[in-house]
């Protein structure tokens, strides 16, 4: 049957061949295969996808949700497995601190959008080598998991969602070594140069988001992207405990991010055959921006060819036969009414929030409680011990002129945050020498290690001052409570 079925679609596309290309049919009785090339030159092309959760741990929920709901989506979008790729580090299904194991959620009494999401790269599979190595279709280079690959051709299109915690030029992963912004704009540039691709469109949700692309993304390779957040603010995690609209309350964790709730919730809404990426991006602007107020918001922004965003949505995500007759999108109930202020939470806050949920939900006296307990404790504490070495390191490098402006001093909009990636990359591996690892929270700072290297000061003056600096540190050595203490350098 399967033959069968495929012997049909060679012929069919044999057919297509002919009739588009006009080449000579053989006659000697063999069916001519079409060749990669010749599949590719379908007006529609293949849409591809790579879904990507940067994180771990079940503070970080919200990530891992995230990418299964997006997954949920270009299924009934029509894109087949083969197509979507997915990374998640696959510890929050069956975690020991969710209330319905083997399910996971997107928002309040939303469904369960695990079931059925392909786990092509998991647990330590989740590695920055094998991102670029999928967006590269270049399974030689992959180490682990599904061997999965975008293998694309010159009319395909491909959508990228990242979501997870990110600083000025970095976005976190589960492994160590973290996405350095440059590395990605330079495996784009090689996937453009392969002319394996009409089109790319990246949805990026992460702190700082922005200042992947600041500067740093050229026009002209048919690239589209929006982030979460500009270069220089937090984006926000939704659905949080305490917050509104509040998750049920036997999840002590946020279930989605604002910007990517924003996206989803706004796909699964509209008929994609009409709405475009602009219209899409003006609705999610609104929403991330708590309606243009900014009050616990993000500004969306745009990057790459921009011109692109006149196309329709379904080229990427693919049309779900369900939405035909969608004319005006239905707003969730609490968008649409303003009787509650929407509240939502800094992705920094999110782990201590979860922590002090815990806490505070725990039996007295408990195991539990008293884990809770130090891991705030622990947190709190390790993230003092972030802060105030770097800004000793700044006084110590700076003699204590201006010191504090300079490390947090913002670059103007448009300008790349570093124009040392090496430099950078080395500020990073010797801090952590002597300091111990930056850790998701810690990904802050990498502005004022770009700042560092901006002024010129030589990276072997960062090792002498982060040795000084972290010498008497109570805190440096401390176990951070993670089970995921990725490290941080390249
Ligand atoms: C859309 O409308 C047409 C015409 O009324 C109808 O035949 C079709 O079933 C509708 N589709 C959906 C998904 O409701």
């Amino acid at each position: 049957m399967a033959s069968g079925r495929g012997l049909l679609l060679a012929l069919s596309l044999a057919l297509c061949a002919v009739s588009a290309f006009g080449r000579a049919p053989s006659w000697d009785g063999k069916i001519v295969m079409p060749t990669k090339e010749e599949e590719d030159q379908g007006e529609q092309g293949t849409r591809w996808a790579i879904l990507i959760a940067g994180s771990a741990g079940y503070w970080n929920y919200r990530h891992q949700a995230d990418v299964c709901h997006a997954y949920q989506i270009l299924k009934r979008g029509g894109l087949k497995d083969e197509n979507i790729i997915v990374f998640m580090y696959d510890d929050i299904a069956h975690n020991s601190e969710n209330p319905y194991p083997g399910k996971i959620i997107n928002k309040p009494d939303g469904p369960d959008v695990y079931e059925g999401v392909p786990k092509d790269y998991t647990g330590e599979d989740v590695t920055v080598s094998n991102f670029y190595a999928a967006i590269l279709g270049d399974k030689d280079a992959i180490k682990g998991g599904s061997g999965k690959v975008v293998d694309s051709g010159p009319n395909d299109h491909i959508f990228i969602y990242y979501t997870d915690h990110g600083g000025p030029g970095v976005l976190g992963m589960p492994t160590s070594p973290n996405l350095y912004a440059d590395d990605l704009i330079d495996t784009l540039k090689k996937k453009a140069a392969a002319g394996t691709y009409k089109e790319l469109v990246i949805y990026l949700e992460a702190c700082e988001s922005g200042s992947i692309f600041e500067g740093l993304l050229p026009e002209g390779l048919n690239i589209y992207v929006t982030t979460a957040s500009n270069a220089e603010e937090s984006s926000w995690g939704t659905y949080c405990p305490g917050m509104y609209p509040p998750p049920p309350p036997e999840y002590e964790t946020c279930l989605g991010d604002l910007y990517s709730v924003a996206w989803m919730e706004d796909t699964e809404n509209e008929n994609l055959k009409r709405e475009t990426l602009e219209d899409q991006y003006v609705i999610v602007k609104s929403r991330t921006s708590n309606h243009n107020t900014y009050r616990t918001g993000s500004h969306v922004m745009q990057y790459g060819d921009i011109k692109i965003d006149v196309e329709e949505l379904e080229r990427y995500l693919g049309f779900d036969p369900a939405n035909e007759n969608v004319t005006k999108p239905e707003l969730p109930e609490f968008l649409s009414s303003n009787s509650e202020i929407l509240t939502h939470v800094p992705q920094r806050e999110a782990d201590l929030l979860h922590l002090r949920h815990k806490f505070q939900n725990s039996e007295k006296g408990s195991l539990r409680e008293a884990t809770a307990a130090t891991e705030l404790a622990k947190t709190i504490l390790h993230r003092r011990h972030l802060d105030d070495s770097v800004k000793l390191i700044g006084e110590i490098l700076f003699a204590g002129e201006n010191s504090i402006e300079k490390l947090n001093a913002v670059r103007p909009p448009g300008t790349v945050v570093v124009d040392d990636w090496a430099c950078l990359k080395t500020m990073v591996r010797n801090f952590e020498a002597s300091c111990g690892p930056l850790t998701q929270y810690g990904m802050k700072h990498m502005r004022a290690f770009a700042n560092i290297c901006n002024a010129r000061v030589d990276p072997s003056k960062m090792s002498v001052a982060a040795s000084e600096a972290c010498k008497y540190s109570p805190s440096a050595g401390l176990g951070l409570w993670s089970p995921v203490t990725s490290g941080f350098s390249a």
